[in-house]
């Protein structure tokens, strides 16, 4: 087991040339990056480096068969001035899962969070203070053989690079609008649906930059069979209000099983609200908007958080959703989630890493 990882240190910060008050999603990269590569069946020395580019072959099986991984979770600064990462374990194992499904090999999961907490200690003055931000984590394990035959990679790099957020969704739209999608699919039965691998986000693109230009922000998955039942919105996962329930997609392989969702869930239980994850078709959700029963939809993810949803587009019909205003419930768990992520409230289910500094 690793107790130690070898460090290099930038020699001059970039952080005075960021501007935290006009954060974008992910274009800006802190000072440090965690990086080890895996050569002749073992994973090497872990290394933390300053931030920057690597050179790969041209033929790396990565770029050629996507043979590649990665996750997304977030750093806060607490209330008390210390630093929390959440749930880093659940993507820990997550991670570990869609290696699985790619055939990459499995990692040391106590070394990834030793890293995160390297880094969180490293970069502590990268992590934004303003509610709402966060320093966000991108781990990422690609296959570096080169190679053209369609195969597993002999060697691969993990590295964890972080970039100051802001939420996914701009707050100058309060909700966004979803295009139910009837003819691209995003995953299939049997396929890497419930993987987190760059195939399925660039499957996401056309279909992405098409509800786009129709004036929508993302597109609502259906499935891969019928496009009849509601999957997932390719950022985050989807979630309904229909009279007193919460409903959500169960997890049946085609859809993330996201961190967010599962402490969206665990939250609701604990108020005592009825959540069903089962089966929704979209014909569902129409007949419940026009019965008056449809009272929310929102998205939850790490990168978005909690994203209510005011119109989705059916097919030409337009679902208008609480008046295309955010609703009490999504409210209600986005401050919920993040007084737990900052410390503002008791972290009742031990969700945080707290990071000494
Ligand atoms: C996340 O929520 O962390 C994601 O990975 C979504 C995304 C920005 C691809």
């Amino acid at each position: 087991m690793i107790t130690s990882i070898k460090t290099t240190r930038v020699t001059q910060s970039r952080l005075e040339t960021v501007d935290f008050n006009n954060l974008g999603f992910g274009s800006v990269f802190s000072d440090h990056m965690f990086q080890v590569d895996y050569v002749n069946g073992f994973w090497s020395e872990p290394e933390i480096v300053p931030y920057g580019p690597f050179s790969i072959a041209p033929g790396a099986l990565c770029l050629h068969y996507g043979q590649s991984v990665f996750e997304g979770l977030k750093a806060y600064m607490g209330v008390d001035g210390l630093p929390r990462i959440f749930r880093p374990d659940r993507n820990a194992s997550r991670l570990q899962n869609s290696c699985k499904r790619l055939c990459i090999p499995a990692f040391d999961e106590s070394l990834f969070l030793m890293a995160l907490d390297h880094l969180v200690q490293l970069d502590a003055n990268w992590i934004p203070k303003e509610r709402g931000k966060a320093l966000y984590f991108r781990p990422l394990i690609i296959g570096l053989e080169a190679n053209l035959t369609v195969k597993p990679s002999d060697n691969y790099r993990f590295y964890i690079m972080s970039s100051p957020v802001r939420e996914y969704f701009s707050k100058s739209n309060p909700t966004i609008s979803l295009k139910a999608e009837h003819s691209f699919t995003r995953a299939a039965p049997g396929g890497m649906g419930h993987a987190k691998t760059a195939g399925n986000y660039a499957a996401s693109l056309l279909p992405g930059i098409r509800s786009l230009s129709e004036g929508h922000d993302q597109v609502l998955w259906l499935d891969g069979v019928n496009h009849e039942y509601v999957e997932e919105v390719g950022q985050m996962n989807i979630f309904f209000q229909i009279g007193n329930k919460v409903i959500t997609p169960e997890l049946r392989g085609t859809i993330l099983p996201g961190v967010t969702r599962d402490s969206v869930l665990e939250l609701l239980r604990r108020r005592g609200i009825v959540c069903e994850e089962r089966r929704v078709s979209i014909q569902e959700i129409v007949d419940a908007a026009y019965a008056g029963s449809l009272v929310e939809a929102f998205g939850a993810g790490t990168a978005a958080v909690i994203a209510p949803v005011g119109n989705i587009d059916v097919n030409g019909q337009q679902i208008e959703i609480n008046n295309s205003a955010p609703g009490p419930l999504a409210s209600s768990l986005y401050n919920e989630i993040l007084d737990i992520q900052t410390g503002v409230s008791d972290d009742v289910f031990n969700w945080n890493r707290m990071v000494s500094l």
